[in-house]
């Protein structure tokens, strides 16, 4: 690789490092990082911080001050060219005289989608498209997917051991993973716009379902239980809890009117759906219906019989399996509900795999190929 690349590299690298300071804050918003250079040296930074806040590429032309006249811009996406909250960054970038730009990935909004790029291409600025645009994209997964088709991007979380095995034959399933594993949990839901679990997971584990484990601004997502027939114990945490966290019970629509009542007094929210082939709540609608309302991620955190329909109807976007050093035999409960699957070659197969140690665990992270809802 030629020096000059690895330079544009490093700068872009920063941009992204900048972005990420800004997860789960700035959605629906995607994570915008932004890094000035002048003369080989970065003279401003900025990024977005929180929705309906100064964006990073203004953030970093004020920081840079006078050396912008004439300097480079590295950004991780294409700089909106629109008024929204804030201001179009491209007028930013050609009142402060920015000479060349860098971009990772364009912004699929249909009010941006190329036109930013072309904006300030035709006032000549020189720009610079697809800088590190495979990890460019990846760090908007969230954002990309959700402007690109509505739906949210959908994280399937499973903890187990190493024999695949998620709760004991009695239920128990705390902890099986480390602290280290259960604390990075916690980060992923300060992240997302939702977290979803089933009914069983309600009653066997009672889980509350927030941010916490030492985060120390908290950002507690929408929680949602899929429960066709409305079983969620009228004192469960997740209804009890934090009364401020949205919550919302996805059901049948042939439900029980008094307990429906007794829920949505409680504060959460009761969506009806048509049932799935299996007489359970359709799991899709509910997914589809949670971008429409403009959330762009989920966390799936369980039990077996929704990480199947996640995997089986090709719901989850992304595979997230902690496996803790243990084992616990073949009367405790899979990881994964039945798949019907009879032979190897269509099994569901993960790509872009990587692994990595937290604490006593290991992370095992791939993606699936998901169909089009
Ligand atoms: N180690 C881990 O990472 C982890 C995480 C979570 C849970 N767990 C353990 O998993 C166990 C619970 O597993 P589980 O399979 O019983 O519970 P689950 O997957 O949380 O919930 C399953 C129930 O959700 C309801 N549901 C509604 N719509 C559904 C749909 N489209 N697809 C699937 N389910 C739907 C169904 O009941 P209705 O038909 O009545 O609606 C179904 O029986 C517990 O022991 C818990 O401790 C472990």
């Amino acid at each position: 690789m030629v020096e000059e690349e690895v330079v544009h590299r490093r700068f872009m690298a920063r941009a992204f490092r900048l972005a990420r300071r800004g997860a789960g804050w700035v959605s629906p918003n995607p994570m915008v990082g932004a890094v000035i250079v002048n003369r080989g040296r970065i003279v401003g930074e900025g990024y977005h911080r929180q929705r309906g806040m100064p964006h990073a590429e203004v953030l970093a032309i004020e920081d840079a001050g006078r050396e912008v006249a004439g300097a480079d811009l590295y950004a991780n996406l294409e700089p909106c060219c629109h008024h929204g909250h804030t201001p179009p960054c491209t007028d930013a970038i050609l009142d402060a005289g920015i000479r060349r730009v860098w971009v990772s990935v364009l912004d699929p909004n249909p009010l941006v989608a190329g036109r930013g790029v072309r904006l300030l291409r035709r006032h000549g600025v020189e720009v610079h498209l697809g800088l590190l645009a495979g990890e460019g994209g990846r760090l908007n997964e969230f954002y990309l997917t959700h402007a690109g088709t509505g739906r949210p991007f959908v994280v399937l979380k499973l903890a187990a051991t190493l024999d695949g095995k998620i709760a004991t034959a009695t239920g128990e399933s705390r902890w099986i993973s480390g602290t280290a594993s259960r604390k990075l949990g916690h980060r992923l839901r300060q992240e997302v716009d939702a977290i979803l679990v089933g009914v069983g997971t309600v009653l066997a584990d009672d889980p509350q379902l927030t941010v916490r484990m030492g985060v120390r601004r908290p950002r507690h997502p929408v929680r949602v239980i899929l429960d066709t027939r409305l079983q969620t114990p009228l004192n469960a945490r997740v209804l009890n809890d934090l009364p401020g966290v949205r919550t919302i019970v996805a059901c049948g629509k042939d439900r029980d009117a008094r307990r429906e009542n007794r829920i949505r007094l409680l504060g959460a929210e009761i969506w009806p759906f048509a049932a799935d082939s299996r007489g359970r709540v359709n799991a899709r609608s509910v997914i589809r219906r949670l971008g429409r309302e403009g959330l762009t991620s989920v966390l799936v955190e369980g039990g077996r019989e929704v990480a199947a329909s996640m995997l089986r109807d090709r719901i989850a976007d992304k595979i997230l399996m902690v496996l803790a050093p243990r084992i616990l035999g073949g009367d405790a409960w899979n990881s994964v509900g039945d798949l019907g699957i009879r032979r190897i070659s269509r099994s569901v197969t993960l790509s872009e795999v990587r692994s990595r140690r937290v604490g006593e665990d290991i992370l095992v992270e791939g993606y699936l190929r998901r169909e089009k809802s």
